[in-house]
């Protein structure tokens, strides 16, 4: 079997190759990635050299480059990770955030109709079904909430979403899409908010934290997500959304403080600081869907998980030292200076 992967060179894309090389070690992984701010070739060191890997430093929304790679490869499976998937770039810069999260996808789209492939992957999210208030913790997510974004990032990723299902409906394309809540754990890009606050509290530096910090998020472990598109991509139904998610609803504030628990910081290094733009205030997935029909149940405790992403993050300071001096720095400048 041939994987095509896109945004293979990010946090997820590149957690879900290496789950998908070691265990098919006879399959066949494509990695098709434009190499942004957000991905990084050093992460995929480690499969770079092997035979039944390739990479191509493509950019989803250059159509003729893609079916230049599928006219080379013709993939079975085509699992789309490429994004734009910062909500706070989202805000200050939307238009790339529709060329690629919603031409690319079609253009993606386009080229497995021309070339035919067993199944088409949308990897979208959570944030489609916009927020839940704070005050109702009886409501959660299910694959029938209607969409109802709030930032640019959302709405592109709903839109594709909504192209993904025209697509199936118009074109008989065999598609699939998951919503996943938010994932933490290796080679998460530090502009996020666990990464940001392990660097940061590493460094002594404050820890801006939104608003008053209640916001709530449902927290995965990378790795359960992985497995979870595994299972979708083999055993679930063609024309179906799976949400993804562990009910582990967490407010900001909560994990700030035990990430510095964890690293042995004080407190005091937490700065309120203003609020995003349209925050959105809890997500929170109901995940009975996947767990009925595909067994999918997540292995990883938060607390668990994210002892391990610490000690990967303290064990692993050249990768992320490397991205910190680079634009990152002019990025966070932007962001928090006198926020
Ligand atoms: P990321 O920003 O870490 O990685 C995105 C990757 O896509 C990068 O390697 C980047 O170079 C590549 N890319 C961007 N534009 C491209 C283009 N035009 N052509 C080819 N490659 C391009 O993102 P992530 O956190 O790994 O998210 C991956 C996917 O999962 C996204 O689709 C995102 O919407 C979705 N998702 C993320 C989360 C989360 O918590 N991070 C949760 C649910 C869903
Ligand atoms: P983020 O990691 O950007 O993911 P998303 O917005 O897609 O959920 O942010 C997670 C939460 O953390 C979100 O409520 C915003 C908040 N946050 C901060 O408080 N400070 C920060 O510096 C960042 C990056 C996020």
């Amino acid at each position: 079997m041939k994987y095509l992967v896109t945004g293979g060179a990010g946090f997820i894309g590149s957690n879900f190759i290496f789950h998908m090389m070691k265990k098919y070690p006879e399959a066949e992984v494509i990695c098709v990635d434009k190499l942004t701010y957000a991905g990084n070739l050093s992460t995929l060191k480690d499969v770079m050299d092997k035979p039944n890997f390739r990479f191509y430093k493509t950019d989803i929304t250059d159509r003729e480059a893609v079916y230049e790679v599928f006219e080379k490869e013709h993939p079975d499976y085509v699992i789309n990770f490429a994004a734009e998937s910062h909500v706070d770039r989202s805000i200050e810069t939307p238009d790339i955030f529709l060329q690629t999260n919603i031409i690319g996808t079609s253009i993606m789209m386009d080229a497995c109709r021309k070339y035919g492939i067993t199944r088409y992957h949308q990897v979208s999210t959570d944030e489609v079904y916009g927020d839940l208030p704070l005050d109702r913790p009886d409501l959660f997510f299910t694959e029938e909430t209607p969409i109802h974004t709030s930032s640019p990032y959302s709405s592109s990723k709903a839109a594709a979403d909504l192209l993904v299902m025209a697509y199936h409906r118009t074109y008989g394309l065999p598609v699939t899409i998951s919503r996943c809540s938010n994932n933490y754990g290796p080679y998460h890009f530090p502009e996020k908010l666990i990464p940001l606050m392990i660097i940061n509290a590493l460094h002594d530096k404050a820890l801006p934290v939104y608003g008053e910090g209640i916001n709530v998020r449902d927290w995965l472990y990378v790795e359960d997500h992985c497995e979870a598109i595994d299972l979708i991509i083999h055993k679930g139904r063609v024309g179906e959304v799976y949400n993804i998610g562990g009910h582990n609803e967490m407010r900001n504030i909560d994990i700030v403080k035990m990430i510095l628990k964890e690293l042995g910081k004080p407190e005091s290094l937490i700065t309120y600081v203003t609020d995003r733009k349209g925050h959105d205030l809890r997500y929170a997935i109901d995940p009975t869907k996947i767990h009925n029909e595909l067994g999918w149940l997540p292995k990883t405790k938060f607390a668990d998980g994210l002892k391990k992403t610490v000690e990967w993050y303290l064990n692993n300071q050249e990768w992320w030292e490397n991205i910190i001096s680079g634009e990152y720095q002019d990025y966070y400048d932007k962001m928090y200076t006198n926020r």
